[in-house]
C-alpha cells in the first residue's frame, strides 16, 4: 500500500513545478460500456491515481497556485447517494474525501461547472492534458470560451495552455521505495503464476486454460486484474507478437509463449517465458531458445546507471546476429549485419520499455536529442525475442518457433535488481520444473 502522505507529497512536488498564477486540471478515467447496461471493469487513470490514490470514476483534481505561490488542492467527486450505492457500490463522498485524501477542499461533482470556472478564472497558465477524454476536453474548451466571452463580468481565461503530462510523467519515471515494494511484489506474484502455468501445461491443454491458471494465481494473491491482456501462444501463435485470442489447443512438440503480468495496487509486472508444451525442448527449439537467452544476458550486462536502452539493445542485437549467422539463418559479415539491423526480420520489436502504473509506462526515452541514461529508481523490461512464422526465410526446422524472454529490472546504484527472477529461465531449470 502507498500511504496517503506519499500522494500528498507528490501533489506538493507537482505544484512546486507549476508556474505562479496557474491552475492544473487532472480528470479521472471514465467508465466504459461493455454491452448495453454493463461496463468494463473500471481502471483509474494512471496520472490521476498517481496524484490522488482515489479509485472512483467521475472525479477531477484541480491544483491552483496563486501569484505568490500559495497552493490549493481541490477534488470534485461523486455525491454520496443511497440509491446509487445500493445498486452500484460504495462512494467515498466529498466530505470524507477531504479528510481521507488530505485535500484543501472538495466538492460534489454537481458543483463542478461553477466551481471550476472560479478556480480557472484569472489564472495566467492552464496545465491540462488534452486528447485523452473527449467529453472532458469539451468541458474545458467550453469553460475557456465562457471566460473569454464575458470580460465585463470580470472573467479572464488563461493566456497559456501547457501540457501537464511531461511534469507528471517525469515524476512517475522514478519509483519511490513504496512503489518499488509494490512492483517487487507484483513481480513475485506474476513469477509464481508463470511457474504454475509451466506445471499445468501438457499436450491437449488449451491456451485459455493456462491463462486461467495464471489469472487465478493473481486473484488469489491480491492482484485481481492482469496489467494487460495475457498472451498465451502455442506453436505458430507465438509468432504473433500481441496474440490474445488464447483459444487453441496446445500440441505435443510445440513451444508455448506466455506474456503475462499482474497489476497490484495499480502497478504492473510484465513477464514472458517460452517453454515446451511437453516439458522437453527439441534440438532446434533449444538452439533458438539459448540464443534469445544469451541476447537477454548480454543486454542485462548493459543495464546500469549511465548506460542506455539503445546500448543494451545493441548488445542484444549483436548476440542475436552472431547466433543467426552461426545457425545459417543470416549470411554475411556480423558487424555489417548488425549495422544493417538484419536481425530485425526476426526480432521486430524494441528491447524493452519503462514499467510502472502502465505496462508501457510513461517517461521520455530521450533527453534533448540524446538517448536517456539509466538512473537508479527507473524500472524497465528487457525482452528480446526471435519469431519465425511460416513464411520466414529460415530452414524448415525453425519455422513456427516464436520465443521471447522478458524480465523486469529496477535500476540500482550498482546495476540492477531483477524483480521477476523467480521464474525458471534456463532450459535445465524449465525442464526440471516441468518434469517434477
Ligand atoms: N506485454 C507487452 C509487452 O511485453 O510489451
Ligand atoms: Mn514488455
Ligand atoms: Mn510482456
Amino acid at each position: 500500500m502507498i500511504k496517503n502522505s506519499e500522494f500528498v507529497a507528490r501533489r506538493e512536488r507537482l505544484i512546486a513545478a507549476l508556474d505562479n498564477n496557474s491552475v492544473a486540471i487532472v480528470p479521472a478515467a471514465v467508465e466504459l460500456t461493455r454491452s448495453r447496461d454493463t461496463e468494463f471493469p473500471f481502471r483509474q487513470d494512471s496520472d490521476f491515481f498517481y496524484l490522488t490514490g482515489f479509485k472512483e470514476p467521475d472525479a477531477v483534481l484541480v491544483l491552483t497556485k496563486d501569484r505568490d505561490g500559495n497552493a490549493q488542492s481541490t477534488l470534485f467527486c461523486r455525491n454520496k447517494d443511497k440509491v446509487a450505492e445500493i445498486w452500484h457500490g460504495r462512494r467515498m463522498g466529498y466530505e470524507q474525501a477531504k479528510v481521507q485524501l488530505e485535500l484543501d477542499q472538495t466538492f460534489a461533482l454537481s458543483e463542478l461547472d461553477d466551481e471550476l470556472l472560479n478556480l480557472v478564472n484569472g489564472r495566467k497558465v492552464l496545465f491540462y492534458g488534452q486528447g485523452t477524454y473527449d467529453a472532458f476536453d469539451d468541458k474545458v474548451w467550453q469553460l475557456l470560451n465562457t471566460l473569454r466571452g464575458a470580460p465585463k463580468k470580470g472573467y479572464r481565461a488563461p493566456e497559456i495552455i501547457k501540457d501537464i503530462r511531461p511534469l507528471v510523467h517525469e515524476m512517475r519515471l522514478f519509483k519511490s521505495d513504496a512503489e518499488v515494494a509494490l512492483m517487487r511484489e507484483a513481480g513475485k506474484i506474476s513469477a509464481q503464476a508463470h511457474v504454475r502455468a509451466m506445471q499445468f501445461a501438457k499436450p491437449g491443454a488449451t491456451e485459455y486454460q493456462l491463462e486461467a491458471e495464471i489469472h487465478h494465481h493473481y486473484a488469489m494473491n491480491g492482484a485481481r486484474h492482469p496489467a494487460y491482456g495475457t498472451i498465451v501462444g502455442g506453436g505458430i501463435n507465438a509468432t504473433i507478437l500481441h496474440y490474445t485470442d488464447n483459444c487453441d489447443v496446445l500440441k505435443d512438440g510445440d513451444l508455448v509463449l506466455i506474456d503475462s503480468g499482474c497489476e497490484l495496487e495499480g502497478y504492473a509486472a510484465d513477464i514472458t517465458r517460452t517453454f515446451p508444451v511437453n516439458g522437453k525442448f527439441s534440438e532446434a527449439q533449444s538452439k533458438i531458445y539459448n540464443l534469445v537467452l544469451a541476447a537477454q544476458q548480454a543486454a542485462f550486462e548493459a543495464v546500469k546507471p549511465g548506460s542506455t536502452l539503445v546500448k543494451a539493445n545493441q548488445a542484444a542485437m549483436k548476440v542475436l546476429t552472431q547466433g543467426l549467422v552461426d545457425l545459417g539463418i543470416l549470411a554475411g559479415d556480423v558487424d555489417e549485419l548488425v549495422a544493417a539491423q538484419a536481425c530485425k526480420a526476426f526480432y521486430m520489436h524494441g528491447l524493452g520499455h519503462w514499467l510502472g502504473l502502465d505496462v508501457h509506462d510513461v517517461g521520455e526515452y530521450k533527453l534533448d536529442e540524446a538517448d536517456r541514461p539509466f538512473e537508479p529508481g527507473m524500472v524497465l523490461t528487457i525482452e528480446p525475442g526471435l519469431y519465425f512464422d511460416e513464411e520466414a526465410q529460415v530452414p524448415d526446422e525453425y519455422k513456427g518457433i516464436g520465443i521471447r524472454i522478458e524480465d523486469d529490472l529496477l535500476i540500482t546504484e550498482s546495476g540492477f535488481e531483477n524483480l521477476t527472477v523467480q521464474v525458471p529461465k534456463t532450459i535445465a531449470e524449465i525442464e526440471a520444473l516441468m518434469n517434477n
